[in-house]
């Protein structure tokens, strides 16, 4: 049996961690054969005695000088605590840096408390954490540009559906009516040319109309009528252009948001354009209701009922989503032999 200093050189020998000894004045008074070998020595006796931190920890890896002063690794001497750092470099013999994590603890020396300091080359760590990293970054980069482009196509969808709305519920409706008078104008031509001339004017008047609407459209504006004189006026305004008399009664106190306002103008729209196109009745009642929290917009029409949002038509379907779109809320009474009501509310 070996005596146990013996015994503890071997194991020193044999052990791949470098571990490494300084004397209290901080000069090297050990090193294993793996610390030797990392530190790029061939021998021990090449390391001993010289002192340790201006041997392998006299820079920074910026370049910048390390003061002895400064440097933790060796403090167990002084202190008699352990410390570690993880984030650390040494220099090669040939001056190469290689980063490394170490522990140093203090030991008891025959002349005085040195420090006893066991590290790793921590190269291969360091790659593949960073290779970790850029694919972590690669891979946010991606989700990144994923969700950018959807976000992009969702808002392009959206801008579509809401042009393809307001050109259905707007300028189309007005086409519609142009379309009605027109054919009366024809029967009208031979047996009340009087008649004829005023329904042409009508038609004239909502020609120019859906071109304001489309003007309007183009530049990006809701219908201007809206922001100059407010919810009533303009449907008002729509009501007075409707072939079928409407009677909108109601008024709106409070500020609405410019979206709300379009949505509850465009309801309208479609709204008397259905009961001029589909319901036979002889009157619609408009009614625009803001008490707090809600916005509410009535369309009643007298006719034979039995509306349902179709596969053929979009006005109603479409209807539906603008107002939940708003997290508003849209009903429709329509039992067969009428009357049509529909009702939109929106959160004010
Ligand atoms: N006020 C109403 N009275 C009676 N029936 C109606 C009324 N409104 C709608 N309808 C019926 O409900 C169907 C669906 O209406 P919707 O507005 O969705 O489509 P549309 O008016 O036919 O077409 P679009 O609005 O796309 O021009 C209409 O085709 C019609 O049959
Ligand atoms: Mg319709």
């Amino acid at each position: 049996m070996e005596s146990p200093h013996a015994l503890l050189e071997l194991i020193l020998d044999a052990v791949p961690q470098p571990v490494w000894v300084v004397d209290h004045a901080g000069h090297i008074v050990f090193a294993n054969p793996a610390a030797v070998a990392v530190l790029g020595y061939d021998d021990l006796a090449e390391l001993k005695g010289k002192p340790s931190h201006e041997t392998v920890h006299h820079h920074r890896p910026d370049g910048s000088v390390y003061p002895a002063a400064e440097c933790p690794l060796l403090r167990p001497r002084m202190t008699g605590e352990t410390v570690r750092c993880d984030d650390d470099w040494f220099f090669r013999r040939d001056g190469s840096m290689f980063p490394i994590s170490w522990r140093s603890a203090p030991l008891a020396l025959p002349d005085g408390r040195g420090a006893v300091v066991a590290f790793v080359d921590t190269t291969e760590r360091r790659a593949a954490e960073q290779v970790v990293r850029e694919r972590d970054a690669a891979e946010i980069r991606a989700a990144e540009s994923r969700a950018t482009g959807r976000r992009i196509m969702e808002s392009a969808t959206a801008a579509r559906r809401q042009l393809a709305r307001d050109l259905h519920d707007g300028a189309q409706q007005q086409l519609v009516s142009v379309l009605l008078e027109l054919r009366l104008v024809r029967e009208e031509l031979g047996t009340d040319p009087a008649r004829a001339l005023r329904l042409l004017e009508e038609a004239t008047e909502h020609t120019q109309t859906a071109i304001d609407e489309l003007r309007e459209l183009a530049s990006g504006i809701h219908p201007a009528i809206l922001a100059s004189r407010g919810l009533v006026s303009a449907l008002k305004a729509l009501a007075a252009r409707c072939p079928l008399p409407v009677l909108v009664t109601g008024a709106v106190e409070v500020e609405l948001a410019d979206e709300v306002e379009a949505c509850a103008y465009f309801l309208v729209a479609e709204a008397l354009t259905n009961a001029v196109k589909h319901s036979h009745a002889s009157r619609v009642m408009v009614t625009v209701t803001a008490r707090e929290p809600l916005l509410t917009v009535e369309v009643h029409d007298d006719g034979i009922g039995g509306a349902a949002p179709s596969g053929s038509g979009s006005g109603l379907a479409g209807l539906a989503d603008r107002v939940d779109a708003l997290d508003g809320q849209l009903t429709l009474d329509s039992p067969v032999g009428g009357p049509t009501v529909v009702v939109a509310e929106f959160p004010l």
